[in-house]
């Protein structure tokens, strides 16, 4: 690897978006995991500062997430790339915050999403899942990610926030265009939904960020006109420390939870769905103890390890695993090689629904940013998972799956399966 500035090069890249088309390159992060220290790895082309110190250990992933005064969230951006201050102010956003915005932001929205609250959603997405399900069986399989897992995450985040339903195709379509602006970059031309920001301003640099902007604006319009008992209207009328949301705050509160709860979740039912094809021993194990399925929602989790990794920069001069790092180093935990760390799992390339000890780090390492959706991703996959057991539903393997060339979410855009 090219650029060594800042100390011992990345025996493998981890970072090339379309390295990915042929899965997580998990021999390149155990390599990593396996030299002492931290690695440097390069990445973009703004000289000795724009790689990154790879953090693929366990351990070292909760160091950093517990400490965001050292590694901080607002500095830099949480994606891999870096934005001009502009750029970042215009698309800061919860995830990109620090303590005390963080932690005002997150008052906002803490209430939604507490496992109390998520169980009341709980009836609503077990009907979705059935009828899913159900559909699919009734089809003979076909492609897992079209007809279950991108419509019931979607179907339920949008009931949340009070979107009208019909409305979850296209927002699926605008957020798959977010994920393509996470890999080789838009396919869309910088005017597509009538935008006329400088794509260098919108989350994602895609101009499917200014179509999510313009659909919160509507929904701001309807629900000032008539509140409902809605997150959109909760979002409008919470205050935090006496003070309302920004309108930039609420436009990008709108398209986090719409991303968020949308593209990750889906994720894990697909990778989820992947290997219980494929390991019809498993199936059969919780087909057998169904009181596995606890357990098993968090082995797909960690299994899928939605969400590749987060990004923060380091506010002074430190120390991780013994490497010295200089304030404004950028530091990314892997979450992909946590996940399979030997010192944290045993066994850990082995996919166990009855895994007992199971301390994943899908939803981030701990910390204030810790997943704000994590009860309710489980509460969905449960809920899946409980509704295909109790229709039999045995799946099996079709096709290869389509993979997106990204660097951030463990995507498929397709994969067939079929009903044995
Ligand atoms: C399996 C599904 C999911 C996975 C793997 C996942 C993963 C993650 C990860 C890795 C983080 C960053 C943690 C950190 O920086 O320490 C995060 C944050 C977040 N997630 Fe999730 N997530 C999932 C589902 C959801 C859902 C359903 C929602 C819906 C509301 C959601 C909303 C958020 C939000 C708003 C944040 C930012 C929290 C903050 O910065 O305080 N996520 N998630």
């Amino acid at each position: 690897m090219a650029d060594t500035t800042k100390g011992p090069a990345s025996p493998a890249d981890i970072a090339s978006p379309t390295i990915y088309l042929d899965g997580i390159p998990h021999e390149g992060f155990a390599a990593i995991r396996e030299v002492d220290g931290l690695v440097w790895h390069p990445y973009g082309d703004q000289g000795d500062r724009s790689g990154f110190w790879a953090v693929t250990r366990h351990a070292d992933v909760r160091e950093v997430s517990k400490s965001p005064d050292v590694f901080s969230s607002a500095i830099g951006h949480t994606n891999l790339w870096d934005l001009e201050a502009d750029a970042l102010e215009a698309r800061r956003s919860l995830i990109d915050s620090d303590a005390p915005d963080h932690t005002r932001l997150r008052r906002v929205v803490s209430k939604a999403f507490t496992p109390r609250t998520t169980r009341n959603w709980e009836g609503m997405a077990r009907d979705i899942a059935a009828e899913l399900v159900e559909d699919f069986v009734a089809d003979g399989g076909g492609d897992w990610v079209g007809k279950v897992a991108a419509p019931l995450p979607i179907k339920v985040i949008l009931a949340i926030l009070g979107v009208p339903t019909e409305d979850a195709d296209y927002m699926v379509e605008l957020t798959n265009y977010l994920v393509e602006g996470t890999g080789e970059g838009t396919s869309l031309p910088d005017d597509a939904y009538g935008n006329t920001t400088p794509t260098r301003l919108l989350p994602f640099n895609s101009p499917a960020s200014h179509a999510l902007y313009e659909y919160a604006e509507k929904m701001r319009q309807l629900r000032m006109a008539e509140p409902g008992e809605d997150l959109v209207t909760g979002l409008l009328e919470a205050e935090a420390d006496g003070e309302r949301l920004t309108a930039a705050e609420y436009r990008n509160f709108f398209q986090l939870l719409v991303f968020a709860g949308n593209e990750t979740t889906r994720t894990a039912m697909i990778h989820g769905a992947m290997a219980l094809a494929e390991h019809p021993d498993e199936w059969a194990r919780l087909q057998a103890d169904p009181s596995l399925v606890v357990r098993a929602v968090d082995e797909v989790i960690r299994w899928a390890s939605p969400i590749l990794h987060m990004r923060r920069t380091a506010s002074r001069d430190t120390e991780l695993a013994g490497t010295p790092i200089a304030a404004g180093d950028k530091v990314v935990m892997w979450y992909a090689g946590a996940n399979r760390d030997p010192e944290a799992f045993d066994d850990p390339y082995r996919f166990d629904v009855g895994r007992e000890d199971n301390p994943h780090y899908a939803f981030g390492g701990g910390g204030p940013h810790f997943c704000l959706g994590a009860f309710l991703a489980r509460m969905e996959i449960q809920v899946l998972l409980e509704e295909m057991l109790a229709r039999d539903v045995v799946l099996a393997p079709g096709s290869a799956p389509e993979r997106l060339a990204s660097n951030f979410v463990h995507g498929v855009s397709s994969v067939e399966l079929a009903v044995a």
